[in-house]
């Protein structure tokens, strides 16, 4: 049996298509039954429960082989996501897939990719089986932007010229579930990237090409940014987001892996393709 944590989310809930999708056995741990439905109608078995009562993690890891370890970032993430491996291994869970970021390395400089390598190090360290899912920028993220973007035809981020490899989560997903459900995939470490390397002036472009209207991308200042942050995320999360994008606009400019097709068989999806399909909310 499978264990899926995040599986409202973005990528936990693609993986879980792709798991379902697959016709492969899962169950996912959710806080919000009302939010399962689609998980329960693809064939998903729902336990209810949260990570930060080890009691419901514990009922929910009897009988798993195979743990997804998917949070949201948060100032407890490394703390919780240490917990749930310790559960894991206690509960005679064989093999952990982490769900980290590409830009968790040795000498990360900021707190969301520093977090992530010290739970994968954690993993690595604690004898179980582990692969760990390393994506570049979601393409999701841009349905934050929808609303400027429908109302003002523009989007405003604090990434200057910086340039990113970025995924759309459809692809994260089906990646992550060849990860669980697949062969051969313990002590590997894998990058998913889209196809392209795109600043944010050429995401501007596809936007205005796909949509049939001009869509501009504003650089905006870092430090006016972080106080728009705070006024939706708690003074840690704002910081630590502000970090992550302060890295991709002074960061040197990623790699495209051929990751998806490797373990999937299909080339990453493009983003004209992900706003053709989100064409509704952008228009
Ligand atoms: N965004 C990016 O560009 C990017 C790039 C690379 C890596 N990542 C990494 O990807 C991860 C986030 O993935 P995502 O965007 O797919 O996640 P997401 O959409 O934010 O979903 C988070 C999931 O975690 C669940 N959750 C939160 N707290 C929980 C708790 N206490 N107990 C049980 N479940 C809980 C949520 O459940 P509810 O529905 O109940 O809230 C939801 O299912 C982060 O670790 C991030 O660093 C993100």
């Amino acid at each position: 049996m499978i264990l899926l944590t995040g599986a409202t989310g973005k990528t936990g809930g693609e993986t879980a298509k792709a798991l379902a999708a697959r016709g492969v056995k899962a169950r996912a741990l959710v806080r919000d039954p009302a939010k399962a439905g689609a998980l329960q109608a693809a064939g998903i078995e729902i336990v209810v429960g949260d990570v930060t009562d080890a009691a419901s993690v514990r009922r929910a890891l009897a009988g798993v082989e195979r743990l997804l370890v998917l949070l949201p970032n948060s100032q407890r993430q490394v703390e919780l996501e240490k917990q749930l491996v310790d559960l894991a291994r206690e509960s005679g869970v064989r093999h952990v897939v982490k769900m980290s970021s590409m830009e968790a390395v040795a000498d990360a400089r900021t707190p969301i990719p520093q977090g992530h390598w010290a739970v994968e190090e954690y993993i690595r360290a604690s004898g179980l089986a582990w692969t760990m899912v390393k994506p570049n920028f979601f393409m999701q993220n841009f349905l934050a932007s929808a609303k400027s973007i429908r109302e003002n035809g523009s989007f405003a981020l604090p990434m200057g010229n910086g340039t990113t490899a970025m995924a759309d989560a459809r692809d994260i997903g089906a990646a992550t579930a060849e990860v669980l459900a697949g062969r051969g995939h313990e002590g590997r470490s894998y990058e998913i990237t889209g196809p392209e390397l795109l600043t944010f002036h050429q995401v501007a472009e596809r936007f205005t090409e796909v949509l049939g209207r001009p869509v501009r991308y504003i650089p905006a200042d870092p430090a006016a940014y972080l106080e728009i942050l705070k006024r939706v995320l708690n003074e840690w999360h704002a910081t630590a987001v502000s970090g992550l994008f302060r890295e991709i606009a002074d960061g040197v400019t990623p790699h495209l892996t051929d990751t998806l097709r490797r373990l999937v068989g299909r080339e990453p999806i493009a983003l004209a393709q992900f706003i053709r399909d989100h064409a509704a909310v952008f228009r």
